[in-house]
């Protein structure tokens, strides 16, 4: 009989979120410097064999999600073959959903592909419409390869396509109603998402932050929204936009934290695991699963990290501390 994947918080966790490598074809100027980072070296990364050993080993042991991240996860070269071993996986609650977080830039040669090995859903990031201050938010010059990745997820049939929207005063927060209507058009779900504290840089401040509030003021002005129920564990808090059936997200993450459903547990490129996007400490599963590969030894130590889990993130807290590891290698 397994053990419930359960906290000391009494939440069951059942989502596994897997950075696949700390790589990026972008700088976002929220996730990384100008000059990147010091890139994990390739031998500390997790062969494809040995990811998908421990998904499996976590499937086991009650995992039935996984979300694949960066980076940019589309720059692992095995990320083909990775989507279609865990999408062959079967959990206690049948076949595990496999789904992405990308920048969309390699979805034009691999949207088609990720699609028929399994991949169900792709969530996209974009945080204007304007080309200009695409390449200024991003430093690269990559709206247009975006804008094609993004279509390609539409006609390869992943529905809805959820794009992701950070806003930051001063630079895009004057665009949300018209990335509204974009997104309507197209029927993708648009989700504005507060910045939080995970710039490579530790620049981040609560006064350099649109808040979820202030979002939904802006849209208010031009649409009737109306809270959508039944949220359980998403991040999201939705709105149906004028009536329905289309909606909108709001991720409050710093102002209205959600961590009391959390179901996450994050997996490193390198195969560390965290309990929390701002966890402090990580559980090495990567040094067993070479050396001894034994099942039991690698859950005994899924469990050991979910005990140390905190029950909150703690940006509102005094004396916060960010995570040693940037946004970019831990996987939004
Ligand atoms: P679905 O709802 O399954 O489509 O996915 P998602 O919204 O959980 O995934 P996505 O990777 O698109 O995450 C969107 C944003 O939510 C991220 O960019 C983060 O800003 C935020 N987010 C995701 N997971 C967490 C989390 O565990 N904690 C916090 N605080 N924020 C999160
Ligand atoms: N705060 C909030 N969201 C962030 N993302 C990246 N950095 C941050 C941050 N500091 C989002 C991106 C992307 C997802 C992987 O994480 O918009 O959609
Ligand atoms: Fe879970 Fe940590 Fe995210 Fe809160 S901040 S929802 S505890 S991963």
């Amino acid at each position: 009989m397994t053990r419930p994947l359960m906290d000391t918080h009494g939440r069951l966790h059942r989502d596994l979120r897997i950075s696949l490598t700390d790589k990026c074809n972008l700088r976002c100027t929220y996730c990384m410097p100008a000059e990147g980072v010091p890139l994990l070296p390739k031998q500390e990364l997790l062969t494809t064999q040995e990811l998908l050993r421990v998904v499996g080993i976590a499937v086991d042991a009650g995992v039935e999600e996984v979300r694949l991240t960066g980076g940019e996860p589309l720059l692992r070269p095995d990320v083909v073959d990775i989507v279609a071993g865990i999408s062959a996986m079967e959990g206690g609650a049948g076949p595990v959903e496999v789904s992405m977080t990308t920048n969309a830039i390699r979805l034009p040669k691999l949207a088609e592909p990720l699609r028929q090995a399994g991949l169900s859903r792709v969530n996209i990031s974009l945080d204007t419409l304007d080309p200009d201050r695409f390449k200024q938010l991003s430093r690269r010059d990559r709206f247009e390869d975006t804008m094609a990745g993004i279509d390609a997820a539409d006609e390869a049939g992943f529905h809805p396509v959820k794009i992701n929207t950070v806003l930051m005063p001063g630079f895009n927060d004057d665009e949300p109603v018209e990335l509204l209507r974009w997104a309507l058009r197209r029927g993708f779900e648009l989700r504005f998402i507060e910045q939080m504290p995970l710039d490579g840089g530790h620049e981040w401040q609560r006064t350099n932050m649109i808040t979820g509030a202030e979002i939904l003021a802006k849209l208010r002005t031009e649409f009737t929204l109306t809270e959508v129920p039944g949220r359980g564990a998403a991040p999201a808090e939705l709105f149906y936009v004028d009536g329905g059936p289309a909606k909108v997200g709001v991720i409050a993450s710093v102002t209205m934290p959600f961590c009391g459903a959390c179901d996450r547990l994050r997996l490193t490129a390198d195969g560390q695991l965290r309990s929390c996007l701002f966890a402090q400490g990580e559980t090495d599963l990567r040094t067993p699963l070479r050396e001894s590969g034994d099942p039991e030894e690698i859950v005994d130590l899924i469990h050991f990290c979910l005990a140390g889990k905190k029950p909150g993130h703690g940006i509102n807290e005094p004396g916060f501390l960010q995570p040693p590891r940037p946004m970019s290698a831990i996987g939004g």
